[in-house]
């Protein structure tokens, strides 16, 4: 049986929280840390080595861009991070030009493996690594709504004293402002969940700012997006089929094409499957395209 291997470029808060995670539970023979701050990917590397006597024998280790050769999976978490009251757009320009960078880099030494993005803003990042490599964009999948789906059945759950787990319900749209729930297909079980308009908004909102709730209060998020990264790398290793909402390129997506945002998808070994039409009424359908417009304005001023 072949090796399998994960390369994480961007060893910071979420960087180094996902390594740990993946090491945790196993989930790849071997395990990069890449970071521009070699110290820290390093630090982290020793400790983590440190931990594996407890654990079981994943082999980490702090490398360099050649390590990317015949990895499974690339997440790429580097880059600028928000600063309280900055929005994920703010870190646009910065992130543009590291990935930049980066990417090319990738690109010289791995041509079959799946880049998975998490850097934001995430569909902008997923999008900008898409068009300049010249892969499927099945194989170059974002961390998209995944995270805000999470919040938001977390939040539903908790409303109505269910399991999250037993909670269906999606966010779609960007990772981000103009992100959207799809209220008229939540359910449990099937059954239509019941909530008035202020508990729909007080969730919805709760939902959408949780970051900027987060990052006043600790300066970073990392462990959820950690678990969903890990959720993601556990799809695509163990061809699984799951679906997720993660951030893929739309192609007439209810009218909606050439832009990555965060849908429905079935993620396998080779990326992003299949994309899934959810049902969404009218006004979730007209929420869908100003999000998409949103983001290809912004695209569009950066090519500009
Ligand atoms: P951080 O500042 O803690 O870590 C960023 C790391 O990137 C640093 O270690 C830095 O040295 C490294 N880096 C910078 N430029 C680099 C380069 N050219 N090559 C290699 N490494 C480089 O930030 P963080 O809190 O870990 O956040 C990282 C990114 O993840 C941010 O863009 C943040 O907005 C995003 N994020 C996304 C989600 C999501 O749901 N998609 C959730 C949380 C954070
Ligand atoms: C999040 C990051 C900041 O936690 O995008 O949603």
């Amino acid at each position: 049986m072949s090796k399998t291997k994960i390369v994480i470029i961007g060893v910071g808060a979420v960087g180094a929280t996902t390594a740990y995670t993946l090491l945790l539970r196993e989930r790849a023979d071997e395990l990069v840390l890449i970071d521009a701050n070699q110290g820290k990917a390093k630090g982290d590397a020793i400790d983590m080595n440190h931990g594996l006597p407890f654990l079981g024998k994943t082999k980490v280790w702090a490398g360099d861009y050649e390590d990317c050769r015949g990895a499974n999976i690339i997440v790429i978490t580097a880059g600028a991070a928000q600063k309280p009251g900055e929005s994920r757009i703010d870190l646009l320009k910065r992130n543009a030009a590291i990935f930049e960078s980066i990417v090319g880099e990738v690109l010289k030494v791995n041509q079959d493996g799946i880049l998975l993005i998490a850097s934001n803003p995430v569909d902008i990042m997923s999008y900008l690594t898409w068009r300049k490599s010249d892969w499927p964009a099945s194989r170059i999948v974002g961390s998209g709504t995944l995270l805000d789906s999470a919040r938001f059945r977390y939040l539903i759950g908790e409303e109505l004293g269910i399991d999250p787990r037993s909670v269906h319900a999606h966010i779609i749209g960007e990772h981000g402002d103009s992100e959207l729930p799809v209220w008229s297909l939540a359910n449990v079980a099937g059954t239509r969940i019941a909530f008035d308009e202020e508990q729909k908004a007080r969730i919805f909102e709760s939902t959408r700012d949780a970051a900027y709730e987060i990052i006043a209060a600790k300066g970073a998020t990392y462990y959820a997006i950690a678990l969903a990264l890990d959720r993601i790398c556990t799809a695509i290793l163990r061809d699984e089929g799951a679906v997720l909402n993660v951030s893929t390129l739309l192609d007439d997506y209810h009218g909606v094409s050439d832009v990555y945002l965060g849908v429905p998808c079935v993620v396998d070994r080779t990326g992003v499957r299949e994309v899934l039409k959810l049902e969404i009424s009218d006004s979730e359908r007209e929420l869908l395209h100003r999000s998409a417009e949103k983001l290809k304005g912004l695209i569009q001023s950066l090519e500009a």
